[in-house]
């Protein structure tokens, strides 16, 4: 059913593995240092269940993340690297000890049962809202409101102008990233993601209508890209030369400032390109959303950063598990992530690897908190189909 010609020997050697499956999804993988037992990765997803005092995950965090520990990676969600992050409600932090404390014990149950599960790091800059910030105003790249929107206490509420970061700023916020993954290490997670995509600091930093800078991060893309490649230095630095896993997503839109154009994809192409020489495990690539429901993935997107990046990479957006098994077959991508469907589905790696059906999740309780839609959708048994 899948093609495997373009396959190289190391990738046929795992694949074949696999074969007696027929999907060599469900083959291992060496990716950047991570040895998964199967390509079937868990996307990162905010959930806004960590408690309100604190920001600290919770004992259903470690429940939620311990179900779907049959994953080949997880990664777990967008976490503040600092209380300057913050943009978004009960979504958990690790720059405080007791988060840390908190976070050891999702990692250890996860453990436990045979998983891996690495951080994703997040920063709002100028998406976040003075409502998340004391009343502070928030800071991003040059003094130019994102028109996008926040989530506060008080709901989805339009962002304002920021000010500008100082230079001082930005090696506090570099700084920042490298002690949250240096706090990720010690809460027991196998290594970080930086989140570099979606409306929120950095890729306001690589974005030129937000960023007007006149200093070394704005001007032209090798400027802007470098706040980005500085966190990446910093935030691979506990890992041992394992570097930190990147996630872009070329084709974001959102509004009248975030874009995808030719100059974006050449500014991406770029980018990509010089993540060759930084310490970076993995590319994680959000890639178009699908024009319609149904659609199958472009895997020519995925292969544009393919050609252009040396290292293990993470597919993503609207995959399933024929259109996954045909892209890794392809060897357009070591591994694809899924989000919606692990949402919904906690054993989806037992699913893919019988055939069986999968569940729909109910996007009302994205956010909602509470354990309703979050700990509560059942593993399927033999009655959903074969196997
Ligand atoms: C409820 C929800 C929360 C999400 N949270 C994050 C997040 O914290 N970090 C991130 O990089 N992407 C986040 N995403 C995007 C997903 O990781 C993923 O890119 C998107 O859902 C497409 O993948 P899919 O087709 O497998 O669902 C979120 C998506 C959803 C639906």
């Amino acid at each position: 059913m899948y093609t495997a010609d373009t396959l190289s020997t190391a990738e046929t050697a795992h694949t074949a593995v696999a074969t007696d499956l027929g999907q060599p999804l469900l083959g291992p993988a060496d990716l950047g240092g991570f040895r998964l037992p199967n390509r079937v990765v868990m996307a990162p997803v905010t959930r806004a269940r960590a408690a309100a005092d604190g920001l600290v995950p919770t004992a259903m965090h470690a429940a939620y993340y311990g179900q779907r520990a049959s994953a080949g990676l997880i990664i777990a969600e967008g976490t503040w690297v600092s209380e300057q992050a913050i943009g978004f409600v009960n979504v958990p932090g690790i720059y405080s000890e007791e988060q840390v404390a908190a976070w050891r014990r999702v990692t250890g149950v996860v453990h436990a049962l045979g998983g891996r599960i690495v951080l994703q790091l997040w920063h709002t800059g100028a998406a976040s809202h003075p409502d998340h910030l004391g009343g502070r105003q928030p800071a991003g790249p040059s003094a130019i409101n994102p028109r996008t929107r926040s989530f506060t206490p008080g709901g989805f509420t339009g962002t304002v102008t920021p000010r500008a970061m100082t230079e001082a700023d930005i090696a506090a916020t570099v700084a920042a990233f490298g002690a949250a993954s240096e706090n990720a290490r010690r809460a027991g997670f196998d290594g970080v993601e930086i989140g570099a995509l979606g409306s929120f600091l950095i890729t306001q930093f690589l974005n030129p209508r937000l960023n007007h800078r006149t200093d070394g991060y704005g001007g032209d893309r090798a400027a802007r890209r470098r706040l980005l490649l500085e966190i990446v230095d910093a935030a691979a630095r506990p890992w041992d030369g394992r570097g930190a896993g990147v996630r872009l997503g070329p084709y974001w839109s959102d509004g009248e400032l975030f874009r995808a154009d030719e100059e974006t994809l050449a500014d991406y192409d770029a980018l990509v390109s010089a993540l060759n020489d930084h310490p970076v495990a993995y590319l994680h690539l959000r890639g178009r959303d699908l024009a319609a429901p149904g659609d199958a993935p472009d895997a020519g997107e995925t292969a544009r950063y393919r050609r252009l990046f040396d290292g293990p990479l993470i597919a993503n957006n609207g995959y399933d598990r024929a259109s996954a098994n045909a892209l890794i077959a392809s060897g357009t991508a070591d591994a694809v992530s899924f989000a919606t469907h692990f949402i919904a589905n906690p054993d989806l790696v037992t699913r893919f690897a019988l055939g069986r059906e999968l569940a729909a999740g109910d996007r009302d309780t994205y956010y909602t908190g509470g354990a309703g839609g979050y700990v509560d959708y059942p593993v399927s048994d033999w009655r959903d189909g074969p196997g």
